[in-house]
């Protein structure tokens, strides 16, 4: 982590007073006086200010059961941020786990821990993202295959890593709702969105119900911290 990092984890010092305080000589690596803010410093690594040890805080990991008309910005855009939501300390240390867009809904995860986030979004881990889905059309017959075999969207050179289509619409379904289940384990931009209409089909309302094996238990615009389990099990 590099050491302005460290040292705003460690203390309740704004961003400008911890730049000061290493360019100025301040902060002590090992009892050498390190005064470049990018410096990598290590867990083991002795880290003092002020004669005494700084020692960052725990990583916080939550789920958040997002609305629609917010977005998954640290600021405010057209929409206001989902942080608004938190009432935690420390919010501007926390970063988005993979966002959806305002008109989506359901869970996003939400942490300081940027190796953690990173490894979830990686397309390589394959952590999977499964979404509820309402269409305007009901599906045309072999869409499950297609988005199986992978498809190239608009603009893109490479296809979608398969992908699993499940039909939940049943017949007491009232006849607007053609609902369906995607999982997907990349999270490409409006991927969701681009591959329906690549199969001539328009997403109405979309929802993130689950990422991994996690699923959002709670109701919208709740927050909660995840188990060391739960943190545990995306974990790659
Ligand atoms: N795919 C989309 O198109 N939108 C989202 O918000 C998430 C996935």
């Amino acid at each position: 982590m590099r050491l302005d990092k460290f040292v705003l984890r460690s203390t309740q010092l704004s961003k400008p007073t911890v730049i000061t305080c290493i360019e100025s000589g301040e902060i002590r690596v090992n009892q050498d006086v390190i005064t470049d803010v990018r410096y990598q410093v290590h867990e083991n690594n002795y880290i003092e200010y002020q004669g005494k040890q700084l020692v960052p805080r725990p990583f916080r990991y939550l789920m958040f059961n997002k609305p629609v008309d917010t977005i998954c910005s640290n600021v405010d855009g057209d929409y206001p941020s989902i942080l608004h939501y938190l009432e935690i300390e420390n919010k501007d240390e926390l970063h988005i786990a993979g966002r959806l867009d305002a008109d989506t809904t359901g869970l996003v995860l939400i942490t300081d821990d940027g190796r953690w986030s990173f490894n979830i979004m990686r397309p390589e881990m394959q952590c999977e993202k499964t979404y509820r889905v309402t269409l305007a059309k009901a599906l045309i017959q072999g869409t499950a295959e297609r988005f199986t075999e992978g498809l190239l969207l608009q603009g893109e050179s490479k296809p979608t890593l398969p992908a699993k289509l499940e039909n939940i619409e049943t017949e007491s379904s009232h006849d607007a709702a053609h609902q369906v289940l995607l999982t997907i384990s990349e999270g490409r931009y409006h991927q969701v969105k681009r591959m329906f209409f690549a199969v001539g089909n328009k997403v109405k309302q979309l929802h993130r119900e689950k990422i991994g094996n996690l699923t959002v238990d709670i109701p919208t615009g709740a927050w909660r911290y995840l188990t060391i389990d739960e943190v545990k099990s995306l974990t790659y």
